[in-house]
């Protein structure tokens, strides 16, 4: 069997959430760290409660509401330009080091994009990224008004690119999303970004725990729904080699 199309998520896999801590450094000196994983874990759950309860917003309605819940949290006193300009990162993300180079050795098929993200973020941070003439599609989850895992979100890889999902390889370090694209149907490689070996050392001194560990051990460590991936990987330059050789 062969992989007809390559698809990849956005947030956390090919483009770096962690690359907004300098602006909430910026905006809120030493809680950087702290409002950037409240912020990424909320807004996350805030896109899983809307699916559930069939009241969709955009997710970048929800990633406004979700920064502003956590600087409410935090007690941060904020105005409207200190979001605006904090949320603006998310047009902004660092993509790993290695996803152009990865994107144009796997030139050749179908390279998408399926996210969470609304049209119009997904098309400002890849063109901001410099990678738009790699992807034949951006494909945003806003089509269908439902967010990932959902089947329906999905699904829309098959609608739009006419590849069925055994044939698709689908690349995601949000192990959510592993879970979902893998209940789904598509073969899937998941980027073990943080291994659980790193995971324990940083808990080595529980005084040392602080919100960036919480935030590997909550949202980066596989789910236990029994979906696990066809691939697991370390880096987005590990798909090379792997889509070279028969798939599962
Ligand atoms: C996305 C989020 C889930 O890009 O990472 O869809």
């Amino acid at each position: 069997m062969t992989i007809k199309a390559v698809v990849f998520d956005a947030y956390g896999t090919l483009f770096d959430v962690q690359s907004v801590a300098a602006e909430t450094e910026r905006a809120f000196p030493g809680y950087g760290e702290v409002i950037t994983q409240i912020w990424r874990m909320k807004q996350l759950e805030y896109s899983w409660l809307c699916s559930l309860m069939e009241q969709y917003q955009d997710f970048a309605t929800l990633t406004r509401s979700s920064l502003q819940y956590t600087l409410d949290a935090l007690g941060l006193a904020h105005d409207t330009a200190t979001v605006d300009r904090i949320a603006e990162q998310y047009l902004h993300l660092a993509p790993y080091a290695d996803a152009k180079a990865v994107l144009e050795a796997l030139q050749g098929r179908p390279l998408a994009i399926l996210s969470n993200g609304s049209p119009e973020m997904l098309d400002a941070l890849v063109r901001n990224s410099g990678l738009s003439a790699l992807f034949t599609a951006v494909l945003s989850v806003d089509a269908v008004g439902v967010f990932k895992p959902s089947p329906r979100a999905y699904d829309l890889v098959e609608r739009r690119l006419g590849i069925h999902p055994h044939d698709v390889a689908f690349v995601s370090s949000n192990p959510f999303d592993v879970s979902g694209a893998k209940s789904f149907g598509f073969k899937v490689a998941w980027i073990e970004r943080v291994t659980a070996t790193a995971l324990a050392d940083d808990c080595r001194d529980p005084d040392a725990i602080g919100p960036l560990t919480m935030f590997k051990a909550t949202r980066l460590r596989p789910d236990r729904f029994g979906f696990a991936p066809d691939w697991s990987i370390r880096a987005l330059s590990d798909l090379t080699a792997l889509l070279r050789t028969p798939s599962p």
